[in-house]
């Protein structure tokens, strides 16, 4: 074996990053660190049980060789199954809820495992949902295993056994707070067993689903009736074995708008690519480090990639038609419309000479410019604010200061803030003046979103 190399897939599974989130957790007295699932080779965490379900079921014997794997999965757990499978030459067969998206799908069947779909809004019981329907495959197959991932210890002890163990050593022992989002349970019972073991104060938080049983569950131990919703991984409508709710010190629950507009904020503004259940935990973290308001090391573990989404959380479409996206946040944000149209910002200072700042203007062909006091901003100067001043002032006006000349036609705005919010701007004739850390970003003007808009077709995506 050469140096640096593993021997199959399975064992590069694991050793995941841990990420500090910046941006969106600015003004936080606590560090909240995202433990990148997603860079697992299936691409989400749940290849972590798929090896251990794997592993204990050959050591059985429940497994033989050439059996066939049967699983009811979100997916993820699939991907595990299905890629070790590949590599020890065993079959696989899943059965899906129709909601999961078609990327999922169509990755399984790419790995060379039968998907089976079954209707998402029947009970449990009903011989058509996903659970009846994965027993009944398993009567009919011979060799088959059923791995239940929600009755299956071995998901449970995965986590127990890796996840926690890892964080443990990744982290020095430096962390205080644990965050998972609840599917079947496995990885918050499973680390955080593990991590409380070490030490007792790690706090351990669970992030629920609007529609789910498990919050309501665990805040006052009453059963609500569930109902669908449309983040995928998290949240049940019954309680699998695998998860122990009095493990859970703090639970929270959040609809899937919020899990999606965080998801989306996640990839734009930390280059963090989740999918709908890492926005639910990330929101989670935060609320936890707003309520404790003190310094602490907060892990939240993000499950999967934004890749398996791109045809619904990341399209603005599907986001628009469920009601996720308002209509003008579809525009995409200022900082989308100036990385369209990259330029370089002309300002002069407010002591310049209306002549300089007139030769400025023609010789990189602008029709107005930002006035600068130093490093703050101290109005804009426009072509038509120029001629007015000089058609009053004759040819004078060309040697006084620019600062003069200024008008206060323009809006100071955030670069991530939605495009569609400044029609109005330009209908009262001012511009935009893009500012982010004391520092110019860029000026739109009207025919720079006209431009935008028909680039992108009103869509970025
Ligand atoms: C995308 C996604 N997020 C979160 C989870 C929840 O993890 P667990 O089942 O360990 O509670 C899963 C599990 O299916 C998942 O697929």
């Amino acid at each position: 074996m050469m140096k640096g190399s593993v021997a199959t897939v399975a064992d590069a599974i694991g050793n995941t990053p841990l990420v500090r989130l910046n941006r969106l957790a600015q003004g936080l007295k606590a560090d909240i660190y995202c433990k990148l699932g997603y860079m697992n080779p299936g691409g989400s965490v749940k290849d972590r049980i798929a090896l251990n379900i794997i592993n204990q079921a050959e050591k059985r014997g429940q497994l033989k060789p050439g059996g066939t794997i049967i699983e009811a999965t979100s997916g993820n757990t699939g991907m595990g199954l299905a890629i070790i499978a590949a590599a020890r030459g065993y079959k696989c067969t899943f059965v899906m809820a129709d909601k999961q998206s078609m990327e999922k799908v169509k990755a399984l069947r790419a790995v060379g495992a039968k998907v089976v779909i079954c209707p998402t809004d029947v009970e449990p019981e009903d011989p058509r949902s996903y659970y009846s329907v994965a027993k009944r495959l398993v009567a009919e197959t011979p060799n088959s295993f059923y791995s239940n991932q929600y009755h299956n210890p071995d998901n449970t002890e995965a986590h127990y056994l890796s996840t926690g163990p890892e964080l443990w050593t990744q982290t020095g022992g430096e962390i205080d707070a644990f965050v998972a989002g609840l599917g079947t349970g496995g990885t918050i019972t499973g680390t955080g067993r593990y991590l409380k073991e070490r030490k007792p104060e790690v706090a351990l938080i669970g992030a629920d689903i609007a529609g789910s049983v498990y919050y309501d569950f665990w805040k006052s131990g009453q059963i609500i009736e569930p109902y669908s919703y449309k983040v995928e991984g998290i949240g049940e409508d019954f309680f699998p074995t695998t998860i122990d709710l009095s493990i859970v010190d703090h639970c929270y629950q959040f609809n899937d708008k919020e899990s999606f507009l965080m998801t989306r904020a996640l990839s734009r503004q930390e280059g963090i690519l989740t999918g709908g259940s890492g926005g639910t935990a990330v929101l989670a973290a935060i609320k936890y480090a707003e309520q404790i308001d003190r310094p602490a090391n907060i892990v939240v573990l993000l499950p999967d990639s934004s890749v398996r989404y791109l045809n619904k959380i990341f399209d603005d479409d599907w986001m628009r038609e469920n009601g996720f996206l308002d209509p003008e946040e579809g525009l995409g944000t200022i900082r989308d419309l100036l990385g369209v149209k990259p330029t370089p910002v002309i300002s002069c200072q407010k002591a310049d000479k209306i002549r300089d700042v007139v030769a400025l203007m023609k010789s990189h062909g602008i029709s107005q410019v930002p006035v600068l006091d130093g490093g703050q901003l101290a109005g804009i100067v426009t072509e038509s604010a120029l001629l007015d001043r000089i058609v009053s002032d004759g040819q004078d006006a060309l040697d006084a200061a620019v600062a003069s000349a200024t008008t206060n036609a323009y809006e100071v705005v955030d670069p991530d803030a939605p495009v569609g919010l400044f029609a109005n701007v330009f209908s009262q004739g001012k511009v935009i003046v893009v500012w982010e850390r004391g520092e110019i970003r860029g000026l739109v003007t009207k025919i720079d979103v006209i431009d935008y808009l028909s680039h992108t077709q009103g869509a970025p995506r």
